[in-house]
């Protein structure tokens, strides 16, 4: 059986997220994309090979030969569309962060929103992934005392949908999400907001983003996220782990496929290793198809999403700054 997706958004990331990522995947097809123009969607489905062009996103929703649809749009976009999509029976692979806050997220959940929901937090489905939680399962490190992620992308130019507050933009949402997200599949929830603060803030919206949680069952750990969209930080995206009896230091954990290395350092000594340049787009493609065509349930659902944005929301008002917004059905 194959999967056909309809892509919401002619947006920048969707080729190296399901357009290529679908030649890994068989069983996806992308059969249809709409853009708020029409001649711009026309343009990009010519340029993917994409058969069918819809004139806006709602007769998208409508389409017979889509059965899912992939979202990327702006933040403040995605829950509103995803609501639609799951309204006219459409299975939901969304962006990050699945909503702009907690708040409206929630109501969504709060009903059976039936067809599968999936937050597209990509690196999860890695198995660069699964080999960091394996090495803090084994106990090498010892007991955990810090954490920390960083993600830095300075060419993210005024204008940008990251830059302005209506469209849900500010470094910690889009990057700093997934400091945010690691530190919950690594400790669980839920996390405490120990500090927070914002720097380069215009008009609501944060360009460098520093936020410090703990973890009740963790006494004395510290969980440090730092992001930033400013052009004078290199581009870079690291974890480090540090325990009583060792330390991991994960090199590009968001993009593995971009080259990344672990480091783990114990009392045996230091190892480094990687593990699989495919990109995490192909296994989240793929974990989509499962729970759409199998019924296998995605780690990055709607409840884990929530999760997530309970902590955003939580660090944004640390800070001094209001949640970012969720355009209204
Ligand atoms: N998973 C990842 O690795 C990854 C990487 C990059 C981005 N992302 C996420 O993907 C999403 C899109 O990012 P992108 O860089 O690809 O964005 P983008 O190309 O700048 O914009 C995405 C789409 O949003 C719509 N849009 C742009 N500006 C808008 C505005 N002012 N008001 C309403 N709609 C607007 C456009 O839709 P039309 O085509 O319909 O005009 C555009 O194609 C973001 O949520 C981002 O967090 C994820």
């Amino acid at each position: 059986m194959t999967l056909r997706l309809g892509l919401l958004g002619a947006a920048r990331i969707t080729p190296a997220a399901v357009i290529y990522a679908a030649d890994a995947v068989p069983e996806v097809s992308v059969t249809a994309v709409a853009a708020r123009d029409i001649a711009r969607a026309a343009v990009f489905a010519q340029e993917h090979a994409i058969p069918a062009v819809s004139e806006s996103y709602g007769e998208l929703l409508a389409r017979d030969d889509v059965d899912a649809v992939y979202i990327a749009l702006p933040a403040s976009h995605h829950l509103v569309w995803a609501e639609a999509a799951l309204a006219s029976g459409k299975a939901v692979l969304c962006e990050k962060p699945l909503s702009g806050n907690a708040l409206a997220l929630r109501s969504l959940l709060q009903k059976d929103h039936g067809p599968v929901l999936m937050e597209a937090m990509h690196y999860v489905y890695h198995p660069l992934w699964a080999r960091v939680e394996e090495i803090l399962r084994a106990g090498t490190l010892g007991t955990l005392m810090e954490i920390a992620m960083h993600f830095s992308v300075p060419h993210i130019p005024p204008g940008d949908i990251r830059r302005s507050f209506h469209t849900a933009g500010g470094a910690l949402l889009d990057l700093g999400i997934y400091g945010v997200h690691m530190f919950r599949r690594l400790l669980g929830d839920p996390l405490t907001v120990a500090s927070a603060e914002a720097a380069g803030v215009e008009e609501g919206v944060d360009e460098r983003f520093r936020g410090v949680l703990t973890h009740a069952a963790y006494p004395g750990l510290t969980a440090t996220v730092t992001a930033s969209m400013s052009p004078k930080e290199p581009l870079a995206a690291w974890l480090s782990l540090s325990g009583s009896e060792g330390s991991l230091r994960v090199q590009n954990p968001v993009a593995p496929q971009l080259g990344h290395e672990l480091t783990l350092t114990s009392k045996g000594g230091e190892l480094r290793e990687s593990v699989d340049p495919t990109p995490s787009y192909c296994y989240q493609l793929q974990a989509f198809a499962d729970a759409v065509l199998r019924g296998k349930g995605p780690a990055t659902d709607g409840a884990d999403a929530l999760a997530t944005a309970v902590v955003l929301d939580a660090l944004y008002k640390k800070a001094g700054l209001p949640p970012r917004p969720a355009l209204e059905r």
